[in-house]
Protein backbone atom coordinates (compact mmCIF):
# COMPACT_ATOMS: atom_id res chain seq x y z
CA UNK A 1 0.00 0.00 0.00
CA UNK A 2 1.44 2.99 -1.18
CA UNK A 3 1.77 6.00 1.50
CA UNK A 4 -0.32 9.31 0.93
CA UNK A 5 1.64 12.38 2.24
CA UNK A 6 0.16 15.62 2.22
CA UNK A 7 2.12 19.04 1.95
CA UNK A 8 0.40 21.61 3.95
CA UNK A 9 0.82 25.30 5.73
CA UNK A 10 -1.83 27.45 4.71
CA UNK A 11 0.95 30.14 4.62
CA UNK A 12 1.32 31.19 0.89
CA UNK A 13 5.25 31.12 -0.15
CA UNK A 14 6.57 28.97 2.28
CA UNK A 15 7.91 26.26 -0.42
CA UNK A 16 5.40 23.54 -0.32
CA UNK A 17 5.31 23.57 -4.07
CA UNK A 18 9.01 23.18 -4.51
CA UNK A 19 8.67 20.59 -1.49
CA UNK A 20 6.64 18.72 -3.50
CA UNK A 21 8.27 18.59 -6.72
CA UNK A 22 11.71 18.09 -5.49
CA UNK A 23 10.78 15.93 -2.66
CA UNK A 24 8.52 13.53 -5.37
CA UNK A 25 11.76 13.70 -7.98
CA UNK A 26 14.22 12.41 -5.55
CA UNK A 27 11.85 9.75 -3.93
CA UNK A 28 11.60 8.68 -7.97
CA UNK A 29 15.15 8.82 -8.44
CA UNK A 30 15.90 6.50 -5.52
CA UNK A 31 13.32 3.75 -6.97
CA UNK A 32 10.11 4.79 -5.23
CA UNK A 33 7.37 4.38 -7.60
CA UNK A 34 5.88 8.07 -6.89
CA UNK A 35 2.99 10.15 -8.13
CA UNK A 36 2.33 13.92 -7.87
CA UNK A 37 -0.91 15.07 -7.22
CA UNK A 38 -1.19 18.78 -7.90
CA UNK A 39 -4.38 20.18 -5.69
CA UNK A 40 -3.72 24.03 -6.21
CA UNK A 41 -5.47 25.50 -8.78
CA UNK A 42 -1.98 28.31 -9.47
CA UNK A 43 -0.65 24.71 -11.17
CA UNK A 44 3.10 25.46 -9.85
CA UNK A 45 3.96 21.90 -9.48
CA UNK A 46 2.43 21.00 -12.96
CA UNK A 47 3.96 23.50 -14.48
CA UNK A 48 7.24 22.73 -12.21
CA UNK A 49 7.86 19.90 -14.55
CA UNK A 50 7.15 21.17 -17.41
CA UNK A 51 3.40 20.23 -18.26
CA UNK A 52 0.92 23.39 -19.04
CA UNK A 53 -2.08 23.47 -16.77
CA UNK A 54 -5.38 23.12 -18.62
CA UNK A 55 -3.27 21.47 -21.30
CA UNK A 56 -4.97 17.93 -20.74
CA UNK A 57 -8.45 16.39 -21.32
CA UNK A 58 -8.57 15.08 -17.49
CA UNK A 59 -6.90 17.16 -14.27
CA UNK A 60 -7.23 16.38 -10.42
CA UNK A 61 -11.00 18.32 -10.69
CA UNK A 62 -12.31 16.05 -12.94
CA UNK A 63 -10.85 13.28 -10.66
CA UNK A 64 -12.85 15.41 -7.82
CA UNK A 65 -16.12 15.42 -9.73
CA UNK A 66 -15.54 11.90 -10.71
CA UNK A 67 -13.66 8.96 -8.48
CA UNK A 68 -13.08 7.40 -11.71
CA UNK A 69 -11.45 9.32 -13.64
CA UNK A 70 -8.43 9.17 -11.61
CA UNK A 71 -6.75 6.09 -13.08
CA UNK A 72 -6.78 7.79 -16.59
CA UNK A 73 -5.59 11.59 -15.46
CA UNK A 74 -2.29 10.18 -14.83
CA UNK A 75 0.69 11.95 -16.63
CA UNK A 76 3.90 10.03 -17.34
CA UNK A 77 6.69 12.34 -16.74
CA UNK A 78 10.05 11.77 -18.25
CA UNK A 79 11.41 10.98 -14.76
CA UNK A 80 11.46 7.14 -14.31
CA UNK A 81 8.75 5.68 -11.89
CA UNK A 82 7.15 9.23 -11.73
CA UNK A 83 3.84 10.05 -12.36
CA UNK A 84 1.73 13.57 -12.02
CA UNK A 85 -1.88 14.58 -11.88
CA UNK A 86 -2.33 17.94 -13.22
CA UNK A 87 -4.62 20.97 -12.07
CA UNK A 88 -6.72 23.25 -13.62
CA UNK A 89 -7.87 26.28 -13.24
CA UNK A 90 -10.95 24.84 -12.70
CA UNK A 91 -10.08 23.11 -9.78
CA UNK A 92 -11.07 26.83 -7.76
CA UNK A 93 -14.46 26.26 -8.90
CA UNK A 94 -14.51 22.88 -6.45
CA UNK A 95 -14.07 24.42 -2.92
CA UNK A 96 -17.97 26.15 -3.71
CA UNK A 97 -19.01 22.87 -5.48
CA UNK A 98 -17.55 20.38 -2.87
CA UNK A 99 -19.18 22.93 -0.42
CA UNK A 100 -22.92 21.72 -1.54
CA UNK A 101 -22.17 17.78 -1.78
CA UNK A 102 -22.77 15.10 0.94
CA UNK A 103 -19.83 13.27 2.21
CA UNK A 104 -18.43 16.23 0.66
CA UNK A 105 -15.20 15.91 2.43
CA UNK A 106 -14.23 12.35 0.80
CA UNK A 107 -14.07 12.51 -2.40
CA UNK A 108 -10.05 12.94 -3.39
CA UNK A 109 -9.86 9.90 -0.93
CA UNK A 110 -12.42 7.97 -2.81
CA UNK A 111 -10.46 8.70 -6.14
CA UNK A 112 -7.12 7.83 -4.54
CA UNK A 113 -7.92 4.74 -3.02
CA UNK A 114 -8.27 3.14 -6.16
CA UNK A 115 -4.65 3.63 -7.11
CA UNK A 116 -2.73 3.56 -3.36
CA UNK A 117 -1.57 0.17 -4.07
CA UNK A 118 0.25 1.26 -7.60
CA UNK A 119 2.47 3.40 -6.09
CA UNK A 120 5.03 3.42 -3.02
CA UNK A 121 4.22 7.57 -2.19
CA UNK A 122 1.93 9.58 -3.30
CA UNK A 123 2.76 13.37 -2.63
CA UNK A 124 0.26 15.94 -3.01
CA UNK A 125 0.57 19.84 -3.46
CA UNK A 126 -1.82 21.71 -1.26
CA UNK A 127 -3.16 25.23 -1.84
CA UNK A 128 -2.72 27.93 0.56
CA UNK A 129 -6.25 27.85 2.28
CA UNK A 130 -7.70 25.60 4.40
CA UNK A 131 -11.02 25.18 2.19
CA UNK A 132 -12.58 22.33 1.39
CA UNK A 133 -9.88 21.07 -1.01
CA UNK A 134 -7.42 21.25 2.01
CA UNK A 135 -10.37 19.08 4.01
CA UNK A 136 -10.39 16.63 1.18
CA UNK A 137 -6.29 16.19 1.23
CA UNK A 138 -6.27 15.85 4.81
CA UNK A 139 -9.07 13.50 4.63
CA UNK A 140 -7.34 10.90 2.20
CA UNK A 141 -3.70 11.39 3.09
CA UNK A 142 -2.43 9.50 5.96
CA UNK A 143 0.48 12.62 6.98
CA UNK A 144 1.00 16.06 6.38
CA UNK A 145 4.70 16.80 5.61
CA UNK A 146 4.48 20.93 7.05
CA UNK A 147 7.69 23.28 5.45
CA UNK A 148 8.10 26.18 7.37
CA UNK A 149 10.15 29.10 5.94
CA UNK A 150 12.74 29.92 8.06
CA UNK A 151 12.29 33.74 8.21
CA UNK A 152 9.65 36.20 10.29
CA UNK A 153 6.49 35.06 11.18
CA UNK A 154 6.98 31.82 10.36
CA UNK A 155 5.17 30.36 13.24
CA UNK A 156 2.15 32.50 12.56
CA UNK A 157 -0.81 30.51 11.36
CA UNK A 158 1.03 26.87 12.72
CA UNK A 159 -1.61 26.71 15.89
CA UNK A 160 -4.40 26.87 13.63
CA UNK A 161 -2.66 24.06 11.08
CA UNK A 162 -2.68 21.76 13.96
CA UNK A 163 -5.79 22.80 15.15
CA UNK A 164 -7.04 21.68 11.77
CA UNK A 165 -5.33 18.58 11.86
CA UNK A 166 -6.59 17.44 15.42
CA UNK A 167 -10.32 18.33 13.94
CA UNK A 168 -9.49 16.15 10.59
CA UNK A 169 -8.35 13.32 12.82
CA UNK A 170 -11.70 13.24 14.86
CA UNK A 171 -14.07 13.84 12.18
CA UNK A 172 -12.49 12.55 9.33
CA UNK A 173 -9.62 10.80 9.31
CA UNK A 174 -8.30 9.20 12.40
CA UNK A 175 -5.16 7.79 10.69
CA UNK A 176 -3.82 11.31 9.60
CA UNK A 177 -0.19 12.59 11.50
CA UNK A 178 2.45 14.78 11.35
CA UNK A 179 5.18 13.17 8.60
CA UNK A 180 7.25 15.77 9.46
CA UNK A 181 8.65 19.34 9.59
CA UNK A 182 10.71 20.99 7.03
CA UNK A 183 12.62 24.25 7.52
CA UNK A 184 12.79 25.89 4.08
CA UNK A 185 14.60 28.81 2.71
CA UNK A 186 17.06 28.54 5.88
CA UNK A 187 20.29 31.06 5.63
CA UNK A 188 22.93 29.53 8.08
CA UNK A 189 24.70 32.93 7.93
CA UNK A 190 21.75 34.95 9.37
CA UNK A 191 20.71 34.66 13.20
CA UNK A 192 17.20 34.95 12.09
CA UNK A 193 16.81 31.52 10.39
CA UNK A 194 18.74 29.55 12.94
CA UNK A 195 16.47 31.59 16.00
CA UNK A 196 13.44 30.33 13.90
CA UNK A 197 14.62 26.75 13.57
CA UNK A 198 14.91 26.11 17.18
CA UNK A 199 11.64 27.61 17.82
CA UNK A 200 10.40 25.34 15.11
CA UNK A 201 11.98 22.65 17.16
CA UNK A 202 10.17 23.55 19.86
CA UNK A 203 7.13 23.48 18.78
CA UNK A 204 7.53 20.61 17.45
CA UNK A 205 9.83 18.09 19.55
CA UNK A 206 10.96 15.00 17.68
CA UNK A 207 9.31 16.32 14.03
CA UNK A 208 11.54 18.50 12.23
CA UNK A 209 13.87 16.78 10.14
CA UNK A 210 17.48 16.93 9.95
CA UNK A 211 17.52 17.61 6.23
CA UNK A 212 17.14 21.22 6.13
CA UNK A 213 16.43 23.08 2.66
CA UNK A 214 18.96 25.69 2.30
CA UNK A 215 17.70 29.37 0.58
CA UNK A 216 19.19 28.45 -2.99
CA UNK A 217 18.74 30.24 -6.02
CA UNK A 218 19.01 26.90 -8.57
CA UNK A 219 15.92 26.21 -6.42
CA UNK A 220 13.85 28.99 -7.59
CA UNK A 221 15.70 28.87 -11.29
CA UNK A 222 14.34 25.24 -11.63
CA UNK A 223 10.69 25.56 -12.26
CA UNK A 224 11.33 27.94 -15.35
CA UNK A 225 12.30 25.56 -16.94
CA UNK A 226 10.23 22.94 -15.85
CA UNK A 227 12.66 20.59 -14.45
CA UNK A 228 13.06 19.40 -10.53
CA UNK A 229 16.31 20.17 -9.15
CA UNK A 230 17.74 17.18 -9.64
CA UNK A 231 17.76 17.76 -13.32
CA UNK A 232 17.97 21.30 -13.53
CA UNK A 233 21.66 21.15 -10.87
CA UNK A 234 22.28 17.98 -9.12
CA UNK A 235 25.39 19.23 -7.95
CA UNK A 236 23.63 22.62 -6.65
CA UNK A 237 23.00 22.66 -2.71
CA UNK A 238 19.40 22.38 -3.07
CA UNK A 239 19.46 19.16 -4.82
CA UNK A 240 21.67 17.76 -2.01
CA UNK A 241 18.84 19.37 0.65
CA UNK A 242 15.97 17.45 -1.24
CA UNK A 243 18.11 14.16 -1.92
CA UNK A 244 18.86 14.20 1.65
CA UNK A 245 15.25 14.42 2.45
CA UNK A 246 13.73 12.23 0.56
CA UNK A 247 16.17 9.28 2.09
CA UNK A 248 15.54 10.58 5.64
CA UNK A 249 11.53 10.41 4.84
CA UNK A 250 12.07 6.75 3.71
CA UNK A 251 14.14 6.05 6.15
CA UNK A 252 11.85 6.99 8.81
CA UNK A 253 9.19 4.73 6.89
CA UNK A 254 10.87 1.52 7.24
CA UNK A 255 13.05 2.01 4.14
N1 LIG B 1 14.90 26.85 -0.77
C1 LIG B 1 14.58 27.85 -1.60
N2 LIG B 1 15.53 28.71 -2.03
C2 LIG B 1 15.21 29.74 -2.85
N3 LIG B 1 13.97 29.99 -3.31
C3 LIG B 1 12.99 29.16 -2.92
C4 LIG B 1 13.24 28.05 -2.07
N4 LIG B 1 12.06 27.40 -1.85
C5 LIG B 1 11.13 28.08 -2.55
N5 LIG B 1 11.68 29.13 -3.20
C6 LIG B 1 10.96 30.12 -4.03
O1 LIG B 1 10.05 30.81 -3.19
C7 LIG B 1 8.81 30.99 -3.85
C8 LIG B 1 7.70 30.31 -3.07
O2 LIG B 1 7.94 28.90 -3.04
P1 LIG B 1 6.78 27.84 -3.32
O3 LIG B 1 7.41 26.51 -3.27
O4 LIG B 1 6.04 28.19 -4.56
O5 LIG B 1 5.86 28.08 -2.05
P2 LIG B 1 4.32 27.70 -1.78
O6 LIG B 1 3.98 26.53 -2.67
O7 LIG B 1 4.28 27.35 -0.32
O8 LIG B 1 3.52 28.91 -2.09
C9 LIG B 1 8.99 30.45 -5.25
O9 LIG B 1 9.34 31.50 -6.10
C10 LIG B 1 10.14 29.46 -5.11
O10 LIG B 1 10.86 29.31 -6.31
MG1 LIG C 1 2.41 26.29 -4.06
Amino acid sequence: MGKVIAITNQKGGVGKTTTAVNLSACLAYIGKRTLLIDCDPQGNSTSGYGFEKDDYELSVYDCLVDPEKLRDAILKTKYDGLYLIPSAAALSAAEIELALEDDRERFLKKAIDKVKDEFDYIIIDAPPALGMITINIMTACDSVLIPIQCEYYALEGLSQLVGTIRKIKKAYNRRIEIEGVLGTMYDGRTNLSIQVLDEVKKYFPDLVYKSIIPRNVRLSEAPSFGEPIIEYDRTSKGADAYMSLAKELVRKNGG
